[in-house]
């Protein structure tokens, strides 16, 4: 061979490797695989098969084909490769399928079969999920690589295959939803990683592969508790979000606020987890509209209010999260007092300034609050006073509890924005306190009066018993004399 014929061959070869890496392969690869070598010159859906294949994992690691299918590799003879004594079971079918692949994948096969796909959910034996639903066959290449079925918006296509499919869903499971792929598709993680960035979550990053369980099965990665861990693993991590400039925080703030520590600690399910604020499949950061929903859905009360306060119009226009303003997102503490007034933990200062209407109902507001408080404190010092001097105050005391209501719905009332309807709802605070000062008061007077009764009494009576005395002494006198 001369030069030039030997750098044309390379010159061709570079050419068809470019216009079409999988000719050249094709021609390239020998195999020792005595069923691949004949079936890559058969024809049709004989051939496909071996076509496929030289892509595959499986046969990029001299696995041969009778690895699934049994027969004996090493025989170019069809019969004899084919033949039942040699182990051949032909195309396999239903349930021998993962099967066959747990011979050499087992851990992912008792994982699977304990998942809700690989339950026979209709009865009828045959289970949702084989191995080959999700991975395909002939095709399978390393999961991490871009191409992979279950890697980026390709496992969302294999999960939406099912779950985007209403009559075949129906089957299943009348009740459950077929609108993930929709709500998805319109979230942050959908747009992201249709447009080729296999970093946002995909179907899988919530909800596991092998491992998925019913949604509300403790062990669900989706599970309410276990909810903020999943959406951490990413969005905890830094390192992992550094192209995307947002913080990384979410959860550590989450976990301290009076949210967190309700659902993670106190395992009280009607708190919030991250989902519930940011949509299921929709996750994105609500919109100005929806977050006021989202709180409102279950802080009614102070949604209406705000709904009738000065800050709506004014917020609305500066699109200003309406709850969010004072609260923040992640890190909802319990609330204070001191959120109010003109102190350094005062919310309203961060917007009111300078005697401004704000600043003023802010301050007023609080003054209102701690003299309620003040005069909590002194009705109560009458009342314990008068039940420690033994006098009856039950009547008193009941409305003193009364009070505690009072508190709560007057704090609820700042959310009103609204001095007025602060005043109007605080006083009725302000008459229970004043009654039973006024109660305690009385009953610690009754009760001075009564010992004054006493002493005066007792005065008289010695006095009786002295001159009684004198007078007998008089009297025993005259007798002697
Ligand atoms: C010399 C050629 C040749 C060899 C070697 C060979 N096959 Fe085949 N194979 C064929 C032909 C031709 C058919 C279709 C004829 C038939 O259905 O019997 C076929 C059919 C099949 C089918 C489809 C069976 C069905 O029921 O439709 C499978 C699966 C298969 N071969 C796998 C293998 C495996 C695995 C090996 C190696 C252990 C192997 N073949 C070796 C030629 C070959
Ligand atoms: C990792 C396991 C595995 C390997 C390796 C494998 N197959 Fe298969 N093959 C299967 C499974 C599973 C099916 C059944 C797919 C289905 O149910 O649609 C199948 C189906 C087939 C079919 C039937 C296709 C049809 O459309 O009817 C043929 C033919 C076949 N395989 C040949 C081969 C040949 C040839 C090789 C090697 C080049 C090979 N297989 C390697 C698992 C495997
Ligand atoms: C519901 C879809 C689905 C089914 C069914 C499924 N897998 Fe997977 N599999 C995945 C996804 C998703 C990944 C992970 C991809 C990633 O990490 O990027 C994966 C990863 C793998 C891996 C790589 C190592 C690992 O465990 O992460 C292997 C091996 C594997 N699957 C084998 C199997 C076998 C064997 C079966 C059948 C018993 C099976 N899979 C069934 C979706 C599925
Ligand atoms: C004879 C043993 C064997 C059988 C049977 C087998 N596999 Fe594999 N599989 C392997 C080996 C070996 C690898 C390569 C593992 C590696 O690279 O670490 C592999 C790799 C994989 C991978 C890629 C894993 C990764 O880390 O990216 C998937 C997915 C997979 N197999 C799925 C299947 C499925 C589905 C079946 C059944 C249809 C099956 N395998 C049957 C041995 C087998
Ligand atoms: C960002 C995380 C996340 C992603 C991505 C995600 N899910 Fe979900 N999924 C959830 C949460 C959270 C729930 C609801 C749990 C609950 O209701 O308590 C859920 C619920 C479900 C349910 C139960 C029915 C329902 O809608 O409530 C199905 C089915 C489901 N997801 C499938 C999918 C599919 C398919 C995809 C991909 C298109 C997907 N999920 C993507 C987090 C996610
Ligand atoms: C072959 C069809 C099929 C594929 C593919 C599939 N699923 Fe499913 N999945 C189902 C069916 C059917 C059910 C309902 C089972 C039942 O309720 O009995 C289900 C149930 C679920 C559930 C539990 C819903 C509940 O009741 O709380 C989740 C979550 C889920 N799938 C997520 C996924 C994800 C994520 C993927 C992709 C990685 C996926 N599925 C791939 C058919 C499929
Ligand atoms: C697989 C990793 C991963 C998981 C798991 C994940 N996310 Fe994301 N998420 C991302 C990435 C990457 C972005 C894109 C960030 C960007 O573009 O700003 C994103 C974006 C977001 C955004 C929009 C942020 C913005 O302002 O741009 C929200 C909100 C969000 N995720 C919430 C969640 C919630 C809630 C969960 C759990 C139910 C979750 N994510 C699970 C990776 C993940
Ligand atoms: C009580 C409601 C609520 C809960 C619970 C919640 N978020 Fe948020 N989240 C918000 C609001 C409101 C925003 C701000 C949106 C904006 O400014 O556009 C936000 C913003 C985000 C952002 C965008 C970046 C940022 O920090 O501003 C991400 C990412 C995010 N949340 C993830 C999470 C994760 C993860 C969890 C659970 C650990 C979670 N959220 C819990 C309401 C909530
Ligand atoms: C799914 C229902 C739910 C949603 C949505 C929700 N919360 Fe809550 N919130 C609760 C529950 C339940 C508690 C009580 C926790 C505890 O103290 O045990 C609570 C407590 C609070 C508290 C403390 C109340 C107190 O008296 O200690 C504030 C403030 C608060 N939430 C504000 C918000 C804001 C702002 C939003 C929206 C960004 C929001 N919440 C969204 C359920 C919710
Ligand atoms: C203008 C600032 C501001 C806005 C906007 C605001 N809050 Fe408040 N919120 C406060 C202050 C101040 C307190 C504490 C009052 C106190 O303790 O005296 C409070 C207390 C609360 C409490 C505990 C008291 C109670 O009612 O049980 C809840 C819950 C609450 N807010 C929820 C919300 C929700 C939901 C929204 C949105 C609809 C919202 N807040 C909007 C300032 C605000
Ligand atoms: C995020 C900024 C912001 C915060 C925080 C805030 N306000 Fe406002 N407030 C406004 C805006 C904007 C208006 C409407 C414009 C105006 O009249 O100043 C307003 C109006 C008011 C008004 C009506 C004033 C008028 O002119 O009639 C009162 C009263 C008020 N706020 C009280 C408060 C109180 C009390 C707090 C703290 C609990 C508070 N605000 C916190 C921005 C805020």
């Amino acid at each position: 061979m001369t030069n030039t014929v030997k750098y044309n061959k390379i010159l061709i070869l570079l050419i068809m490797l470019i216009l079409n890496p999988a000719v050249i392969l094709s021609q390239e690869i020998e195999s020792k695989d005595a069923c691949f070598n004949c079936h890559a010159i058969t024809e049709g859906r004989l051939k496909t098969p071996a076509d496929m294949f030289k892509s595959d994992i499986h046969f990029r690691k001299g696995i041969s084909c009778a690895a699934c299918h049994g027969g004996d590799s090493k025989e170019e003879d069809q019969d004899k490769s084919m033949s039942k004594s040699a182990g051949f079971i032909g195309i396999p079918q239903g349930l021998q399928v993962s099967k066959i692949c747990a011979k050499c994948h087992s851990k992912e096969f008792e994982t699977l079969s304990k998942s809700v796909h690989g339950q026979s959910s209709t009865g009828t034996g045959l289970v949702i999920n084989s191995c080959i639903t999700c991975h395909g066959i002939h095709n399978i290449i390393p999961v991490k690589s871009q191409g992979s079925k279950v890697n980026g918006a390709n496992i969302v296509s294999t999960c939406a295959n099912c779950h985007n499919n209403a009559s075949l869903m129906k089957k299943y499971n009348p009740g459950l939803k077929v609108d993930q792929l929709e709500k998805y598709k319109t979230s942050v993680h959908g747009q992201k990683v249709f447009s080729g960035d296999s970093k946002a979550a995909n179907c899988a990053s919530c909800h596991g592969n092998h491992d998925i369980k019913k949604v509300n099965d403790p062990n669900a990665r989706v599970y309410i508790t276990n909810i903020p861990s999943t959406c951490n693993k990413c969005h905890g991590d830094a390192n992992y979000m550094r192209e995307y400039k947002i913080p990384t925080d979410q959860y550590e703030k989450f976990r301290k606020s009076v949210h967190g520590i309700a659902l993670l600690e106190k395992g009280d399910l009607n708190a919030p987890s991250c989902n519930k604020c940011h949509g299921d499949h929709g996750a994105s950061p609500p919109e100005v509209e929806s977050i006021s929903k989202v709180c409102g859905t279950c802080h009614v009360l102070n949604s209406q209010m705000f709904q009738e306060s000065p800050h709506k119009p004014a917020f609305d226009k500066s699109r200003t999260h309406e709850c969010s303003a004072c609260h923040s997102n992640h890190e909802i503490n319990k609330p204070t007092d001191e959120m109010l007034g003109t102190g350094e933990k005062s919310v309203c200062i961060k917007c009111h300034k300078d005697n401004d209407k704000g600043f003023l109902a802010a301050g007023m507001m609080k003054n209102m609050i701690d003299s309620l408080l003040k005069d909590v404190e002194l009705a109560n010092y009458f009342i314990n006073a008068a039940e420690q001097k033994g006098m009856d105050v039950s009547d008193s005391k009941f409305e003193a509890n009364d009070i505690k209501k009072v508190l709560i719905t007057s704090r609820t009332s700042t959310h009103y924005g609204d001095i007025e309807k602060y005043l109007n709802t605080i006083n009725e605070g302000f008459k229970i306190t004043n009654k039973a000062k006024i109660d305690g008061e009385e009953a610690v007077n009754e009760y001075y009066f009564r010992r004054l009764g006493l002493g005066v009494s007792t005065i008289f009576i010695t006095i009786i018993c002295i001159t009684l005395y004198f007078k007998l002494k008089k009297i025993e006198k005259k007798q002697k004399t």
